[in-house]
């Protein structure tokens, strides 16, 4: 009878591959191969100082850094941007420029912030200019044409991407009209396309994750429509320490059936708020952004010449937060959010395979199978509790369909944003017994901010 039952259950399992999730469970599904893994979270916004090589290549290299974005934001005076006049533009483009030349080393796409070079870095008083303001557009298009001339003079086109104004639906970075900023796009987008065709026009860059009762949204992707001004990928970001990856896309890809638009890469080029930039967090997001397949570049909540520094909030060095900070001191080292990023890369390797988070969606998993091992890297949003891991189709990685398991875990611990952490902690090996092709096992999650990684060797 017992037998015959769970032979049921697993007929049933299989046949629904649409049950509700559990709660409380994150499941990973070996059978499910998603891909190479390109550690689509390994970006960031600002985060390079303008000194070329201050930070030490390995500190790239070994997270996998592969997307950065930058414009002088936050240059101080004089080199506060084209709204202070044109010496003022040439020292915030040259921050930019250094920049783009840093992220190129290591091959990492660049995306221009063309708002900041502008001056509108949130810095801004209140009767800056913004482009068209009482229809005149003599400044954008000047401006513009001075931008155009030094990318080419410079030879800066490869790799790079423009996103044309940074979450205009905030007035911190947009204070005119939403018509004027629409205008703005179209007028933008036609005439970079036609004087750089290489470069990659994306956006729109909002704050606010796509949702079809979202007046930015809607104005936005009808007059795209119309104005056949569709950017290479779809922007937004996911600062807000609400919503969810899948929510947003489905939210999306609504939208686009709505107004006949296509299917565009995807590009969240701020994510996770600053108490989320934690090894839980950061892992929860990566979960999220890999499951979508979109590219993430991590929030920079630093200001001054701290944002143009320590990678995001990735690495830390003496004298780092205090009254002796020097924009230009040396002696980096990785803090705990950092580790989680490195394993990311340099561990995680083999090819990606589908996961699913907990229905509560507090706990996140990213799962690859290489050679030797799966790994499965997990965080929570920044909560504590008890949650569990299922894993799937063991066969698919050569285990026999029942048995016990040896699993091994790290722990990616968190001691501030400023603190160094050299190491993830080995935390031994427990055997799990199992059956079904499938193994559970719980995460206790203590800590807000402790990330895990848990693996197994492949037959
Ligand atoms: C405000 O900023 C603009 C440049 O955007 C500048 O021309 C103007 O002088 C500033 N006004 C004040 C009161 O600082
Ligand atoms: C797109 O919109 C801009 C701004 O209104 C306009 O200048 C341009 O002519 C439009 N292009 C097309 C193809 O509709
Ligand atoms: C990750 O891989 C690197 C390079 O192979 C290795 O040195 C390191 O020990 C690995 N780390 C973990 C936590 O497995
Ligand atoms: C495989 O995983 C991806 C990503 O999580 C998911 O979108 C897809 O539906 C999964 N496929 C199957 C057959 O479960």
């Amino acid at each position: 009878m017992r037998a015959l039952l769970s032979l049921l259950c697993a007929a049933f399992v299989a046949a629904s591959p649409l049950e509700p999730r559990d709660t409380i469970t994150s499941t990973v599904n070996l059978g499910n191969n998603t891909g190479s893994p390109e550690h689509l979270a390994s970006g960031f916004i600002y985060g390079l100082p303008d000194t070329q090589n201050q930070i030490p290549d390995h500190f790239y290299t070994d997270i996998g850094f592969n997307y950065a974005r930058a414009g002088g934001a936050q240059v101080p005076a004089p080199g506060r941007g084209w709204i202070w006049g044109l010496a003022e533009y040439k020292v915030r483009f040259a921050s930019a420029l250094s920049n783009y030349r840093t992220a190129r080393k290591y091959n990492a796409d660049f995306i221009f912030l063309i708002h900041d070079l502008w001056g509108a870095d949130g810095t801004q008083n209140s009767t800056a200019p913004y482009p068209g303001d009482n229809g005149d557009w003599t400044s954008w298009d000047d401006y513009l044409t001075q931008w155009i001339s030094d990318v080419n003079a410079n030879k800066i086109t490869d790799g790079l991407s423009v996103d044309i104004w940074n979450e205009p639906d905030l007035t911190y970075f947009w204070n005119a009209p939403q018509a004027q900023y629409i205008q703005m796009w179209g007028r933008t987008y036609h005439r970079l396309r036609q004087e750089l065709s290489t470069v990659k026009l994306i956006g729109p860059a909002f704050a606010g994750q796509p949702d079809p009762t979202n007046d930015w949204w809607t104005t936005f992707l009808s007059f795209i429509a119309s104005n056949s001004s569709v950017p290479d990928q779809y922007v937004w970001h996911m600062e807000s320490g609400g919503g969810d990856m899948e929510g947003a896309y489905g939210a999306l890809v609504g939208m686009l059936q709505t107004y006949k638009l296509p299917i565009k890469p995807l590009n969240i080029d701020e994510y996770a708020t600053w108490p989320e930039q934690v090894p839980a967090g950061s892992a929860w997001w990566i979960s999220q952004l890999e499951r979508v397949n979109a590219h993430g570049l991590r929030g920079n909540w630093l200001s001054g010449w701290q944002l143009h520094d320590f990678m995001a909030s990735l690495v830390s060095k003496a004298y780092a937060n205090g009254p002796d900070y020097s924009p230009t001191g040396g002696c980096y080292y990785p803090n705990g959010d950092y580790q989680v990023y490195q394993y990311y890369n340099l561990n995680m390797t083999g090819y990606r395979v589908g996961t699913s988070p907990s229905g509560d969606l507090k706990l996140d998993t990213f799962a690859t199978v290489g050679k030797d091992m799966v790994r499965v890297l997990t965080g929570v949003r920044i909560t504590t509790g008890t949650w569990q891991i299922t894993i799937n189709d063991l066969s698919a990685v050569g285990l026999p369909t029942s048995g016990s398991l040896n699993i091994h875990t790290w722990g990616f611990p968190f001691t501030n944003h400023w603190g160094e952490v050299d190491v993830p902690n080995d935390l031994g090996w427990v055997s799990h017994t199992y059956s079904g092709n499938s193994v559970t096992f719980p995460v206790f999650q203590t800590d807000t901010s402790t990330a895990y990684a848990f693996e197994f060797d492949v037959v």
